[in-house]
């Protein structure tokens, strides 16, 4: 994690532990992992060749002055240090937002298009779940891709709620070897939300369609030719988002509760920073 304070044209690395105050800044812009820093520079470095061509001000690489060598910030000269100023700003403040905006909302899909998904997105996605952690790097995990419609209509038909699934162009069902059950339950939610993410930022959407108990487990695992001494409990739909709607009548809603409610800081319950 990287703490960034702007003095003058600049942005200055601020040690965490000078955070509070921040001795050689006023305040501090912005709390980001290194990549994003370089993220955000890269978009930066972008949206500034573009500006400059449009205005024919020129842009300055300079290195920052911080300890880190690795660490570099883009600083225009000074005929145009005004727009830098906002545009560094812009960027900074909005670059953690901007890299993570993909995977801060993403939604539980119900509704595709008809639109295929190529085996090259599917295979995609299967290699970001390959590298998912998981307990002691056992990695538990079988992956059945379901295309065949038939199929895919007989795991929807297993309780209605999750009868949305029929009409998803394909499915990804996650098999858990016997490992312990709580690690297993554990990297099963790491891997889900890998799909539903990587799906999200290829322009996809993904939903998740649980069998919901051991007896609809069963039937699943017999419809997809699991063998029952694996545990499979749930599909990863993948498609083109058609809507965002949840097609059910008595859904959960959307929206999470605030932070406020959520933290707190040094000892559970203290809300106060
Ligand atoms: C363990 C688990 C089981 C879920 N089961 C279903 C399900 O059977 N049917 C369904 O439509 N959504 C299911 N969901 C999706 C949740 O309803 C969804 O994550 C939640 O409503 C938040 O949706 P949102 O991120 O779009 O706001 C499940 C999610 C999880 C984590």
């Amino acid at each position: 994690m990287l703490a960034l304070a702007r003095r003058v044209d600049r942005f200055i690395r601020v040690l965490n532990e000078t955070l509070c105050p921040a001795d050689r800044a006023r305040h501090v812009e912005a709390l980001v992992e290194v990549a994003e820093v370089l993220r955000g520079l890269e978009s930066f470095f972008e949206c500034g060749l573009r500006e400059t061509q449009g205005r024919s001000e020129p842009l300055e690489l300079a290195r920052i002055d911080i300890p880190h060598p690795r660490i570099i910030a883009l600083r225009r000269t000074a005929a145009a240090q005004h727009h830098a100023h906002r545009g560094i700003a812009r960027t900074v403040s909005s670059f953690s937002l901007d890299a993570l905006r993909s995977i801060r909302r993403v939604s539980q899909i119900r509704q595709f298009t008809d639109e295929p998904v190529p085996d090259t997105v599917i295979d995609t996605l299967l290699e970001l779940a390959r590298w998912t952690g998981s307990a002691k790097n056992s990695q538990p995990w079988h992956f059945v891709v379901v295309r065949d419609r038939e199929t895919l209509r007989r795991i929807a038909t297993l309780r209605p709620s999750i009868n949305w699934a029929a009409a998803a162009p394909v499915a990804i069902a996650i098999v858990l070897d016997r490992a312990e059950p709580m690690f297993g339950a554990y990297d099963e939610g790491r891997v889900t939300e890998r799909l539903l993410t990587g799906a999200t930022m290829l322009g996809y959407g993904g939903g998740v369609a649980w069998f919901g108990g051991p007896e609809h487990d069963s039937e699943a695992k017999r419809i997809l030719g699991i063998p029952g001494s694996l545990t499979a409990r749930q599909v990863v739909t993948i498609g083109r988002p058609k809507s965002r709607n949840d097609p059910r009548p008595t859904g959960p809603s959307r929206g999470r509760k605030p932070l406020g409610d959520l933290v707190s800081y040094d000892r559970f319950g203290n809300t106060k920073r």
